[in-house]
C-alpha cells in the first residue's frame, strides 16, 4: 500500500477548490489512458463541498461525463427522498448539473427501495452484486477499477461508515450493512476496508480543528481498529488533503503547504 502524502491549504474553501481541480486532472488522465473512469464519492461536509467546487470549476467539462461511472463509499440507509442521502446531496451539488449517464450513477440502495421487508444487509449485498457486475481485472477483486476513491474523515477517525472498534472493520465482504452507526442515522451501507484498499488512489479530505486529533493519530501509527482512517490507502497513491486547522497537530515536516 502507498505511503500517505499530506498537503494542506489555508482554509476549507480553498481545500475544496483544490481537491476539485486535482479530481479533474485525475479523471481526465484516467479517461485518456483507459477510455473511461470510476470515481467513488463520499458524504459529509467536505465530500459535498468538493462536489460543489467541481460544479463551479472551469475545468469541469474537461471530464467526459458520458464515460464516468460514479459510485459511493457509503450511504445512509434512509428513504430515497430523505435529504440525508449522500446520493441526493451529490446530485444537488454536482450530478444534476453535469451530463452524467443515469445508468452510470450507481447509488447504494435506499430504505424501501429494495424488496419489501429487506434490510440494510440486503442493501449491502445488492450493492456488492452491482460492484461485481462491473468488476475489472485491474482491481484484483470483484469490484470496478476505482481510479480515485474520496473519503471524508470523522473526528473519531472513521472513514465511509467504518467506525472505530466496529464489527464492520473485520468484514471481508465487499460491502457491509452497518446497524448502529455512532454518527446518525444509525443504519448505513458501506464499502469495507478491503474494498477501499482496491482503489488505485485514495484521497482523504479533512478540514477544521475538530479533525486535527484524528488526522494526527491516523498519520502517526495508530492502529486500524482505533483509527480506521490510518489504513485507508490506495494501491498506488494515498493523499491526505487537509486545511491548516486539520493539520495543526502534524509535525511540520510531514505536511506540504500548498500555498503561503
Ligand atoms: C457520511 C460520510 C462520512 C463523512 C465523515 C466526515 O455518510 O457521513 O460518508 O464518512 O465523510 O463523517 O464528515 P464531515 O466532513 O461532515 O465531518
Amino acid at each position: 500500500m502507498s505511503r500517505p502524502v499530506v498537503t494542506a491549504w489555508p482554509d476549507p474553501h480553498g481545500l475544496a477548490d483544490a481537491v476539485s481541480g486535482l479530481l479533474v486532472t485525475r479523471l481526465v488522465t484516467a479517461q485518456a489512458d483507459r477510455g473511461h473512469a470510476n470515481v467513488v464519492l463520499t458524504g459529509g461536509s467536505m465530500g459535498i463541498a468538493t462536489l460543489a467546487a467541481l460544479a463551479r470549476s472551469p475545468g469541469r467539462d474537461s471530464i467526459d461525463w458520458s464515460a464516468l461511472d460514479v459510485w459511493w463509499g457509503d450511504e445512509r440507509f434512509v428513504p430515497v427522498e430523505d435529504p440525508d442521502r449522500n446520493e441526493r446531496q451529490a446530485h444537488e451539488a454536482l450530478l444534476d448539473h453535469v451530463p452524467v449517464q443515469p445508468s452510470r450513477v450507481h447509488a447504494m440502495p435506499a430504505r424501501g427501495a429494495i424488496a419489501a421487508g429487506e434490510d440494510v444487509h440486503a442493501a449491502a449485498a445488492a450493492y456488492a452484486a452491482e460492484l461485481a457486475r462491473h468488476a475489472e481485472l485491474e482491481a484484483h477483486a470483484p469490484v470496478p477499477h476505482f481510479d480515485v476513491l474520496l473519503l471524508g474523515v470523522g473526528p473519531d477517525g472513521h472513514v465511509a461508515s467504518l467506525f472505530p472498534h466496529s464489527p464492520s472493520l473485520y468484514d471481508t465482504r465487499a460491502v457491509v450493512g452497518v446497524e448502529s452507526s455512532p454518527k446518525p442515522p444509525p443504519q448505513r451501507v458501506s464499502l469495507t476496508m478491503p474494498t477501499i484498499q482496491t482503489a488505485d488512489e485514495v484521497w482523504l479530505i479533512a478540514a477544521g480543528e475538530a479533525k486535527a486529533p484524528a488526522v494526527h493519530l491516523a498519520l502517526s501509527g495508530a492502529g486500524p481498529l482505533a483509527v480506521p482512517a490510518s489504513v485507508a490507502r490506495g494501491r498506488t497513491v494515498t493523499r491526505w488533503l487537509v486545511d491548516r486547522a486539520a493539520a495543526a497537530e502534524l509535525p511540520s515536516e510531514l505536511v506540504r503547504a500548498a500555498s503561503p
